[in-house]
């Protein structure tokens, strides 16, 4: 059907498919944010709060005005009017929901007091440098120790705080009170930055058809939802633009408030405003994972079958925002236990808003029960394979409902033997190679799968060319390449052929780039928009004179099946037609009460680490993940994914933490040459497999989702590792020299 003579002689769909935005992207040609220039354009560079508890009392903009360059320094005074965004069924969702200088309490260090505009990003930067606050301060909350604050919809539980309930099932104190064994132990999760290579960035615009922003954001549709009611405008008066995004990891999938500031100012100096942070900023005012200390109980019996499970945690809060650090999303239904509680509180901190942070929730929970079932595998003496294994549920024993598709087992058997397990010798510090100890830890994982609703757009051209719209975005995981497979596959046209336009809201709405669900999101919308295409043009065919199809019945599937081995461009032009486009959607899955299935991803991760008592050298040498995320339609870019994930997961376990000052609130390690990540030096070899059950109950091609679940369970299977070299059983990450120098 293509144009060209180049069909392909199978589907792309499971190929290894280089981005088709590679070139771009390696040539320099892929235009993100910051890239975007525009006639009389200015740069905004905000001012922080230099305390984080308190109130502004004065504020002197007079030196920071007389700079040069300087067009203005915006205020409460000047900034003109932004609504506050309000949570409803049909609104955006905002992780900080005050507008920027809304009122003159300081909750956060780093939160914005003023913006200053000029005709450079250097005169803006001396400009805001210049400003001169005045504070009346108070003692920042900053503890790192987490109690759970008063809250009135909280419960007593037996952890002697208040929490709210979550899950429950049987009765699990009575349970564990019983068991033969049990394990009592409290993990904790540092504060971590989310760090994406692009800098927050926004460009704002205003002319007679409304706002126009230019931003990194992992969702278009949301941002212009929110600043349409910050601004009050119609949503069709304003649109979004996000064509490349050098990732988010989270931080980007909700708006905050650099973005309105860009805005306002714009709209109050008549003049495109473009506003980047900096990288400090990016530990300030873009959100964090958020800390969280977890107490995991199990009682077990002597032969490893649970028997009871308490997850009770308590997370970090911003003082103002209702983030919800969800560490206990898959304590329900990981294994099979007929005793379970999980509840949690939250601690409110004078920090800026928490956001989700890949694997939201998910990864500091599993590394808190993850640990836990390790601990008891050392405590039993079983292998923790087994264990996990002997504890397999049949269904979701929290929901109630069968799983659409869960292939654990099979990830642990595989793992296993890719790893070579077997050759495990359990005793701490009895393995060695080349003079090093060796330590083999390893753990499960598992992340949610679902649908955003979504719709997508179709055309077939009289050139022979294909064009894709949806207004989702590519965050850097491979979405263009993604929808460039779909309609490739269903028209029948090489890769080559087809156009792929994304991060527009004047495109079909998309979903957010983000719970690791925007391909299963766009398979339904993609796939049916191409069918509707198919569909318009088996019309025409059957009208045309001369057409080999004229006169016949529209709902002939052979005949569909012909249309599209002939040319569409030969169809196209003899109907004098420059194309045809079809419109496709599809539903989200989220709160379906009639729901048949529960739906997640699987998988499991096998570490090895190396240590050095000598020199306290500690490395992680080798991963062995197994996932099972459904169909990978990309292999190429899904192994990225896990790679990257696993990558993360390193930092988590061995490097990323942000601490607090307690005396003024500021993070002290705000740069990355202070928040210690995984580089190369510290990536092993990382082998990735995949098991690949298509689990039609997500969409046609049974392709869930992969962008997170690799980060979720390593850290547990590395801090195992770090016990079987050491002996030191590292509760609060990431592990540290000091905690192994005994
Ligand atoms: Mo992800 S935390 O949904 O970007």
């Amino acid at each position: 059907m293509s144009a060209t003579q180049e069909a392909p002689t199978s589907s792309p769909i499971g190929r290894r498919t280089p981005r088709i935005d590679g070139p771009l992207k390696v040539s320099g040609m892929a235009r993100y944010t910051s890239d975007f220039k525009f006639d009389g354009l200015v740069y905004g560079v905000p001012v922080g709060a230099t305390i984080a508890n308190g109130r502004l009392i004065k504020l002197d903009t007079t030196a920071a005005e007389l700079m040069p360059g300087v067009r203005a320094i915006f205020s409460r005074e000047n900034i003109g009017k932004m609504r506050q965004s309000v949570p409803s069924e049909n609104g955006g969702t905002c992780e900080e929901r005050r507008p920027p200088f809304n009122d003159d309490i300081i909750r956060y260090y780093g939160q914005y007091i003023a913006l200053a505009v000029a005709d450079t990003f250097e005169h803006a930067k001396a400009a805001a440098d210049s400003v001169v606050a005045t504070y009346e301060s108070n003692t920042p909350n900053v503890a790192s120790h987490l109690e759970a604050d008063d809250d009135p919809d909280q419960i007593q539980t037996t952890f002697g705080e208040r929490h709210r309930l979550q899950s429950e099932r049987g009765d699990a104190d009575a349970a564990f009170a019983d068991a033969p064994v049990q394990i009592d132990y409290t993990y904790v999760t540092p504060t971590e930055a989310h760090n994406p290579l692009e800098l927050h960035a926004t460009t704002a615009k205003w002319d007679e058809s409304g706002l126009t922003l230019y931003d990194s954001t992992q969702g278009v549709v949301n941002l212009r939802t929110i600043l349409a009611e910050m601004f009050e405008l119609p949503t069709d008066k304003v649109r979004v633009i996000s064509r490349f995004v050098g990732s988010g990891f989270g931080n980007k999938l909700f708006p905050w408030p650099h973005t309105a500031l860009a805005a306002a100012a714009s709209r109050e100096l008549g003049v495109p405003v473009k506003l980047v942070l900096s990288r400090k900023m990016m530990f300030l005012n873009v959100g964090h994972r958020p800390r969280t200390q977890q107490r995991v109980r199990i009682g077990a019996t002597k032969e490893g079958k649970l028997v009871s499970l308490q997850h009770d945690y308590i997370y970090q809060r911003s003082i103002l925002d209702n983030h919800h650090e969800d560490c206990g999303e898959t304590t329900p239904f990981q294994y099979s236990v007929p005793n379970l509680r999980v509840t949690f509180g939250r601690a409110a901190r004078n920090i800026g808003a928490s956001a989700d942070m890949r694997g939201p929730g998910a990864v500091p929970g599993l590394y808190a029960t993850e640990s836990a079932m390790n601990e008891l595998a050392r405590e039993l003496n079983i292998d923790p394979v087994s264990l996990r294994i002997m504890n397999e549920p049949e269904i979701d024993e929290g929901e109630n409902l069968p799983f659409s598709s869960r292939h654990l087992v099979e990830c642990f058997e595989l793992g296993a033997e890719k790893f070579g397990w077997s050759k495990r010798n359990p005793e701490v510090g009895s393995m060695t190679r080349d003079g090093l100890i060796l330590g083999w830890g390893m753990a499960g994982c598992s992340w949610l799968a679902g649908r955003f609703a979504a719709e997508a757009s179709v055309e077939l051209r009289d050139d022979g060319t294909v064009s894709v719209a949806c207004a989702t975005q590519d965050i850097g995981t491979g979405t263009y390449t993604i929808l460039a497979q779909l309609v490739a596959d269903r028209i029948g046209v090489s890769l080559d052929k087809v156009e792929v336009k994304l991060g527009d809201t004047l495109l079909p709405a998309g979903p957010l780039s983000g719970g690791s669900m925007a391909t299963s999101s766009v398979v339904p919308a993609v796939l049916g928009a191409a069918d509707k295409a198919i569909g318009e043009l088996i019309d025409i065919a059957m009208t045309i004179e001369g057409s080999p199809f004229k006169g016949l019945n529209s709902d002939d599937l052979k005949l569909k099946a012909r249309v599209s081995k002939v040319e569409f461009a030969e169809i196209l032009k003899l109907a004098n037609r420059r194309s045809v486009t079809g419109n496709g959607s599809g539903a989200g899955s989220f709160g379906d009460p009639n729901a048949e299935f529960v739906t997640h991803s699987f998988g499991c991760h096998f570490a090895e680490v190396t240590w050095q008592p000598e020199t306290a050298r500690l490395r992680v040498s080798r991963v062995v993940t197994v996932i099972d995320a459904g169909r990978i339609l990309n292999p190429l870019a899904g192994r990225n994914q896990i790679e990257g994930g696993v990558v993360m997961g390193i930092g988590m376990a061995m490097f990323e933490h942000t601490s607090y000052d307690p005396q003024n609130g500021a993070p002290i390690n705000s740069s990355l040459a202070d928040y210690v990540m995984t580089v190369n030096a510290d990536a092993p070899k990382i082998d990735v497999h995949f098991v690949e059950y298509p689990d039609t109950y997500i969409n046609e091609l049974g392709a869930r989702g992969i962008g997170e679940i690799g980060l979720a369970g390593i850290a547990a299977a590395i801090t195992d590792a770090v016990h079987h070299a050491t002996g030191v059983r590292v509760r609060e990450l990431p592990v540290k020299i000091e905690d192994l120098l005994g």
